[in-house]
């Protein structure tokens, strides 16, 4: 047998399409003559409306209802409320005018009447939340509970459907909690679950249409049952990690119950699988939690904390905070359990489904882990910790199958059997995936006004030919004559003389000396010293873009997602000199094919350069057409943040 204490709390709740024009009838009902109306600044609009309604008793309006209640806000209101002689307030808007009509409400005692126009709920709680110097407080009280409510379905059917969607899935957050909440009882649980799936069948039909009259009827009135059944019992864990990430990391609140959801639900749901099991069945899938995240995808929703703007370094802190003073919950909360459920919620992955694998994989996650304690070196350690906990996040996000992991195995195996002296596959690999940039730009970025780097690529050789300045990189490959010269000098601009440039690029079609086996030693590559001056000068051709070898694994990757395999023209230059900081980069040819869309993702701006045309007698191609390069190089100190040995 279930036991259970239920207390009902009376109110006047008026649900149709129009209702608005009913709200004179509702004010002379409480026996009120002096309505006062309040909105947001950008609902200004539906105040007007409303004092059309009311006529004569309309005494006022404030227009400046804001988000998280302020203080300020309040006590201006109150200001005009008393000039104006109020005897009721009618709220018309969102969450922030209710809260405001309530916060004026447990003030002065003045009934409310509360029409709202989106799905948040709050028009069914007795809970204020209220902030003053930044700081937020919650009270609940009966006299707070508005006792009148119109639900106009009109006012909602221009709710942007981003707002539609988050808004909703913030309304079935309410109903969810409800049934696993210790005060839940077979009313809350009928509402909750009529709630739930009235939502989850309203909301696609309003992605799909959002002026469809009888799904937005829909989902207002699983709002107003969410609603209910969330002034009825208390709140879990989810709405406290809610609370935690608005109240102490800023995130919006509609967008956060939208992310946070799923992954609260499958923290809960070994606890809790009768409830979860009814939900599931409201929803019309096997599990819950994989089935909220599924319909929130589907609804183009957010899916991950970090695309709502929470920094990966605020997750310990999140969790600290969430877990000092934890709601009731049906599973115990432990700060390591809400430490991995806001990681995956951060991620944004699919959720585990709901059947003990997931706890299963965690501890084979901290077993894999704990296996590093020994390791002499620590950042040995960090690093393959860090690795193992994203590969087993990543295989259980994605439900990797076997079949898909014998495919990367072999995609791996290929790129090794591949490799040689000449042919370097794992660093197209990473090249291709923006890996090679990404730690490029973290190792080498750090020194102001140095020039840029840019990716090494597999074509250097070591040990170039050495060779003068003023030589003829080319010796007489076919190509538009291109007439280089660099300076290298320091941050201030004082000359390096005797900075070592290595050079190489590729040939006018698009090669380089190592891809072609037929070439007896090196080409379009050599060593320059730089002169008193800091200046290296050399003849060359200008190179043109090219694939980069595409006839292995990566290529069928970029095949796979329909990339092209260009890389966008460009010189590579490795410059060394003492006491300076080596630097590895590449100058672009401005107005090149690819240079917006390099396959290696390796263009910087600072390193595309005009490569100015000349017409003279250059000994080139018949049309005597030659380029030119101007450049200088500046070299950060070695001691530079982010040196490597
Ligand atoms: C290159 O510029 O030589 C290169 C860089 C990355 C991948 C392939 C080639
Ligand atoms: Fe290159």
């Amino acid at each position: 047998m279930r036991e259970f204490t239920y207390s009902s709390h009376p109110s006047q709740v008026v649900f149709g399409t129009g209702t608005l024009n009913r709200l004179r009838e509702e004010v002379e009902r409480l026996g009120c003559a002096r309505a006062l109306v309040l909105t947001t600044p950008h609902q200004a609009d539906l105040a007007d409306r409303a004092g059309e309604v009311l006529g004569p008793l309309a005494a006022g309006r404030f227009t400046g209802a804001a988000m998280h209640t302020p203080v300020e806000v309040t006590e201006k209101a109150l200001g005009v409320a008393k000039e104006a002689g109020a005897d009721c307030l009618v709220a018309v808007g969102g969450g922030s005018t209710t809260g405001l009509a309530k916060a004026l409400a447990v003030r002065t005692g003045l009934p409310q009447i509360v029409v709202p126009t989106t799905y948040a709920g709050s028009e069914a709680t007795p809970v204020l939340g209220e902030t003053e110097n930044g700081v937020k407080t919650t009270r609940s009280a009966p006299g707070i509970r508005p006792g009148t409510v119109l639900y106009d379905v009109d006012l909602t059917l221009g709710l942007p459907v981003p707002l539609s969607v988050t808004s909703g899935i913030n309304a079935m957050a309410h109903a969810v909690e409800a049934l696993y909440a210790p005060q839940a009882n077979p009313v809350t649980d009928e509402l909750a679950l009529r709630a739930v799936r009235l939502m989850a069948s309203a909301l696609p039909r309003i992605v799909a249409d959002p002026a469809d009259r009888e799904a937005r009827a829909q989902a207002l009135e699983a709002a107003w049952l969410a609603g209910t059944c969330l002034g009825t019992v208390g709140m879990g864990l989810h709405h406290k990690l809610c609370h935690t990430l608005g109240g102490s990391f800023g995130l919006p609140h509609a967008e956060t119950h939208t992310v946070v959801l799923p992954y609260a639900m499958a923290y809960n749901a070994p606890a809790a699988p009768d409830a979860m099991r009814r939900i599931a069945e409201a929803l019309g899938a096997p599990d819950a939690p994989t089935a909220v995240y599924d319909l929130v995808t589907s609804l183009g929703g957010p899916t991950s904390l970090a695309a709502l703007g929470l920094a990966e370094g605020d997750l310990a802190r999140a969790a600290e905070l969430a877990t000092a003073t934890p709601y009731p919950t049906p599973r115990e909360v432990t700060r390591e359990g809400v430490a991995a459920l806001l990681r995956d919620a951060w991620s944004g992955g699919r959720p585990a489904p709901a059947d003990g694998l997931a706890d299963t994989l965690h501890t084979l996650t901290r077993q894999v882990v704990a296996s590093f304690d020994g390791a002499a070196d620590a950042r040995v350690r960090e690093l393959l910790t860090g690795l193992v906990r994203r590969l087993h996040g990543f295989v259980a996000d994605h439900d990797l199958t076997e079949d898909e992991w014998w495919y990367a195995i072999g995609f791996l195996t290929r790129a090794g059997q591949l490799s040689s002296d000449t042919r370097q596959e794992f660093v197209l690999l990473s090249d291709t995936l923006g890996v090679s940039s990404a730690v490029d730009l973290l190792t080498n970025s750090r020194a102001a006004g140095s020039t840029p780097s840019a990716v090494l690529g597999p074509f250097y050789v070591e040990g170039p030919p050495a060779l003068d300045n003023g030589a003829d990189l080319a010796e007489g490959q076919p190509g538009t004559p291109l007439h280089v010269s660099v300076r290298i000098t320091d941050l201030d601009g004082e000359p390096l003389p005797g900075a070592v440039a290595d050079v190489w690029q590729s040939n006018e079609d698009g090669f380089y000396d190592v891809q072609l086996p037929d070439l007896d030693g090196p080409a379009l590559r050599g060593r320059f010293r730089a002169d008193d001056e800091g200046r290296v000068a050399f003849r060359t051709i200008l190179p043109s873009e090219y694939p980069i070898p595409d006839d292995g694994p990566v290529g069928q990757m970029l095949n796979a997602v329909g990339r092209h395999p260009y890389r966008a023209p460009h010189l590579h230059f490795m410059i060394t000199a003492p006491g300076r900081r080596r630097l590895v980069t590449q100058l672009f040819v401005a107005g090149g094919s690819y240079i917006d869309g390099d396959t290696v993702f390796g263009v910087k701006d600072a390193l595309v350069v005009d490569f100015p045309v000349h017409d003279g007698p250059e000994g080139g191609p018949a049309d005597g057409l030659s380029r030119s390069l101007d450049y200088t190089f500046r070299l950060a100190p070695a001691h530079t943040p982010g040196e490597q040995s």
